[in-house]
């Protein structure tokens, strides 16, 4: 059978059935690719991937960036640095093998901290909780073609600063200095809304909340701009909820969607192995000329 897509919603993700990602062909990355492009995420199931499967499937996107620095700083499986595992699992010594714990991770887009971040991440699914733990995806090109005018005109042509002190977990980043300062705390400024630079649609872009800031407005304007923006793009007809089995595999365009996990139970296990795709051009602002 060949390769099929169906879209997961309107706003976002595709379910690609009928590939192999430990044998693709180069005509259906080409297919990935452009699918990627242009539902955001894309959904695998029922994958069997080696970390060294995981990670080739990963490069043919391009080069790897190293895991993010968490709570613990890079936690990778011994002799994967580009691999990063989310896990709330203990090793012998009590010490987690991964990021982010059983509790809930907040919206967020990946590493957007950095001038250049990651173009993409997927996540494949080890072990899963018998419940909870599901990741929920918004699709920011839909958010941003349905946001009010009047809010546009607010936040179209700034900056938004991305905090590099917190993860989504809450949980503050090794060898960081806390702060809710968003001037004081490391990151990056990137334009609110952004050019994709393989569909050309614009994009909302905002990161995660926390320390968030829209340059040129008081602290008190921009905290309240920024509830109305995300109270806006955080509405359920813009969101996709997946509920993972074993041997998923889900592919997400980092620019064009955020994302979110539910808590699961601390005591069930859940071995989530990530990578994430270096960026290969800065976020452009929509509507500037190249
Ligand atoms: C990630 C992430 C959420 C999850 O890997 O980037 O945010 O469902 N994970 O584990
Ligand atoms: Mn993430």
């Amino acid at each position: 059978m060949g390769i099929t897509l169906r879209p997961l919603t309107a706003a976002v993700g595709a379910e690609i059935s009928g590939v192999d990602l430990a044998r693709l062909s180069d005509h259906d990355f080409l297919a990935i690719e452009r699918a990627w492009h242009e539902h955001a995420a894309l959904l695998f199931r029922g994958q069997t991937l080696s970390d060294d499967d995981l990670l080739a499937f990963s490069r043919r996107f391009g080069e790897l960036d190293p895991p993010p620095n968490q709570e613990r700083g890079r936690i990778s499986p011994p002799g994967y640095p580009d691999v990063y595992v989310v896990s709330n699992v203990l090793d012998q010594n009590g010490d987690p093998i991964g990021a982010l714990g059983a509790g809930e991770a907040s919206w967020h887009t990946d590493m957007s901290y950095l001038d250049t971040p990651p173009d993409a991440s997927m996540l494949y699914a080890l072990e899963i909780p018998p419940s909870g733990g599901n990741t929920w995806f918004v699709g920011m090109q839909a958010a941003c073609a349905a946001l009010p005018a009047e809010l546009r005109k607010k936040i179209e042509g700034r900056r938004i600063k991305h905090d590099g002190t917190y993860n989504s977990g809450g949980y503050l980043r090794k060898g960081v200095t806390p702060t809710d300062d968003p001037h004081a705390a490391p990151g990056a400024w990137h334009p609110a809304i952004l050019k994709h630079p393989a569909n050309g649609r614009p994009t909302l872009y905002l990161g995660r909340r926390r320390n968030s800031y829209v340059e040129g407005y008081s602290a008190a304007e921009s905290a309240k701009m920024l509830d109305e923006v995300w109270a806006h793009t955080t509405q359920p007809r813009f969101l996709y909820e997946h509920t993972w089995r074993l041997g998923d595999l889900l592919l997400w365009d980092n620019r064009s969607t955020m994302h979110r996990r539910d808590p699961f139970d601390g005591a069930a296990r859940r071995i989530m192995h990530r990578t994430q795709i270096k960026g290969t051009v800065k976020p452009i602002a929509f509507g500037v000329a190249a």
